[in-house]
């Protein structure tokens, strides 16, 4: 199987790290260009986590475009509390990144990608889907132009982890998650959950310490980053581990064939106060024709088995990753 090629918008905090360690070192996935938002830190500490996370992976030719600084309409609300302030775990670590962001906004990138190679590449977004509204504004066809467009946002079971029901992603720019729903279809738009996360991407204790273990570079840079998820995790959401949504909802992309479960609804999302953020899946058989494939359930061994592949440096790229530049 050709590698997919693969654009990535992402927030970069410690779980979108880890979900660019699988898109860039598995060998599934052929990465041209991961374009950054604001989200769980503020855009220019994303921006250096995905150039450091790409580094990491062995791919410091990656290009990484900075786009949006806030939500469109809101105040830009960060997870530091869950990824800590640097976004990574606060480790203290993280090896200095030895390439710089482009100067082009993510959001002309966005644009154009597809238009030079239509049909061709797949979008996969990790963080608040302000730079995917911002372009659909200027192209509102702008999603069928993708092979297909992956998000991971919501919470389709309505357990939330920023609110009691809404996912952050969601949560952090809903104006702009409408903007994207508004112009998704099934066939077109998938959105993967936290309920996935909470479900089939827990790290308990036991992968903790087998990622530990690994003792590569990327299985130790895994490890660290999710730091204070893992605290998070225990005192807040009373998990078994801390989860991994972004990486589950790349692993998805990479290999759909780990879905065990999924549901086309017509999915629209509140934007009141008291319901911020939360999906609202009309599954009436007067509902509005619908507009998403929503996935419900993963397989877990699948998804872990890639990623301790990854991570242990056995990716199908056969790529050498004892020798990582600045790590
Ligand atoms: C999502 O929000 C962020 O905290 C994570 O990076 C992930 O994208 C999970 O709700
Ligand atoms: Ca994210």
């Amino acid at each position: 199987m050709p590698a997919l090629p693969l654009i990535i918008d992402t927030d970069t905090g410690s779980d979108d790290a880890v979900a660019l360690l699988l898109a860039a070192a598995s060998g599934l996935g052929d990465v041209r260009v991961v374009t950054t938002v604001a989200g769980n830190v503020p855009l220019s500490a994303g921006t250096r986590n995905a150039l450091v996370s790409l580094q990491v992976a062995g791919r410091v030719d990656v290009p990484v475009h900075p786009g949006c600084e806030r939500p469109m309409t809101r105040t830009l609300s960060t997870a530091q509390h869950v990824h800590g302030q640097d976004g990574m775990g606060d480790t203290g670590l993280l090896p200095d990144p030895m390439r710089s962001a482009e100067p082009q906004h993510a959001v002309e990138v966005l644009l154009s990608y597809p238009r030079r190679h239509p049909g061709e590449l797949t979008l996969v977004t990790l963080g608040p889907l302000t730079n995917i509204a911002a372009a659909l504004v200027r192209d509102r066809d702008l999603l069928t132009r993708y092979r297909h467009v992956y998000c991971m946002a919501g919470a389709a079971d309505l357990s939330g982890n920023i609110t009691a029901t809404a996912e952050f992603n969601a949560w952090a720019d809903p104006e702009a998650a409408r903007v994207v729903l508004q112009a998704a279809r099934p066939d077109k738009v998938t959105w993967i959950g936290w309920d996935v996360s909470r479900r089939d991407a827990v790290m308990t204790a036991e992968d903790q310490s087998r990622l530990e273990r690994l003792g590569t570079p990327m299985a130790a840079f895994a490890h660290r980053v999710n730091r204070t998820v893992a605290d998070w995790a225990r005192d807040v959401t009373g998990l078994a581990g801390y989860d991994l949504p972004d990486p589950v909802a790349m692993a998805v992309a990479l290999r759909p064939k780990l879905i065990i479960e999924r549901e086309e609804a017509h999915v629209d999302i509140a934007l009141g106060d008291e319901t911020r953020g939360q999906l609202i899946i009309d599954r009436r058989r007067s509902a509005p024709p619908p507009n998403l494939t929503l996935v419900r359930r993963v397989s877990e061994a699948g998804f872990k088995d890639l990623l301790f592949t990854t991570c242990a440096g056995i990716g199908q790229s056969g790529r050498d990753l004892k020798d990582i530049p600045g790590v």
